[in-house]
């Protein structure tokens, strides 16, 4: 409101005097161009405009710089939630320190609480962006940067990287789901439990081919799988989509996924793995059982 009072008792000034200067000087007899007096320098208007100027500007100023450090942190900072924001190549990690809980795409949140986001990058520079909820914010190699909102409406909001990382950024998606305090506390016991061995037959197999093939990169918890390059599988099941928001998460998508990851995301770090048929029906039938 400082600014908006400031810039219109500034436009009215300029357009009115300019209005007055052009009502004055209009053409008639009498009252050419040539006749008017020209004016060189003026020490004392002219320092007299620069220090006004120079005044209305602290004016603005002033307030907005304190608005914006006041700002940069939540009003309750001691009470928000902190979750840590990692961009790769081309998904994103999202753990939850004070709970113990690491997850991927998907990052679930309390309504009604304000999030302490801390973004980085294990690779090269992404920007995490989901327009309902905040503004942009990169995410740049070894700097941690932080971002703070609030969703004060329980839902699912769509996010995107926003800065291009190479040939897959286009397909760096990700989802907010905001539930309920309650409902919240629910998602974090149940992220908090690993699901206990399969009895089937075919997920056992699952297991069997899962700790062969995947451990190298990807992590589940209570089971000796403890690879960090990919996303951290332990409740995969329990996801709404697969490949950063590619796919919906059904057995079917699982499988198209398993058998060749380049055709759905293209330069993905998950290489084809040359599965055979049966190999990847018993890892869907694992992957599923993660819940
Ligand atoms: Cu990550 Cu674009």
């Amino acid at each position: 409101m400082v600014t908006v009072v400031v810039c219109t008792a500034v436009f009215l000034l300029t357009a009115g005097l300019l209005g007055y200067a052009i009502w004055r000087y209009r053409a008639r007899p009498g009252n050419m161009v040539a006749k008017l007096r020209h004016m060189h320098g003026n020490p004392r208007l002219e320092a007299a405009l620069i220090i006004g100027v120079t005044l209305l500007l602290l004016t603005i100023a002033i307030p907005n710089i304190r608005v914006l450090f006041a700002a940069s942190e939540p009003p309750d900072v001691e009470n928000a939630l902190r979750v840590e924001v990692v961009g790769k190549q081309w998904w994103w990690k999202f753990s939850y320190p004070s709970f113990g809980v690491e997850t991927a795409n998907e990052l679930h949140l309390p309504v009604g609480r304000a999030v302490v986001a801390e973004l980085r990058t294990e690779d090269v520079i992404h920007s995490f962006w989901v327009p309902k909820l905040a503004g942009k914010m990169d995410l740049i190699p070894n700097k941690i940067n932080h971002l703070w909102f609030q969703a004060d409406k329980p839902g699912v909001y769509y996010g995107q990287c926003a800065e291009f990382c190479g040939s897959s950024h286009a397909n760096m998606r990700l989802r907010v789901i905001v539930h309920t305090e309650a409902a919240f506390e629910d998602w974090i016991k149940s992220q908090q439990t690993v699901a206990e061995a399969p009895a089937e037959a075919s997920a056992q197999e699952g297991v069997r081919v899962f700790q062969e093939r995947c451990t190298a990169c990807h992590t589940v918890a209570g089971t000796a799988a403890n690879g960090k390059i990919g996303p951290n599988l332990t409740h995969v099941a329990s996801r709404q989509t697969l490949a950063a928001g590619l796919l919906p998460n059904s057995p079917s998508n699982l499988q198209r996924w398993l058998q060749n990851p380049q055709a759905i995301k293209p330069g993905s770090l998950m290489p084809n793995l040359g599965l055979s048929e049966a190999e990847v029906n018993a890892l869907t039938a694992y992957l599923q059982h993660l819940k």
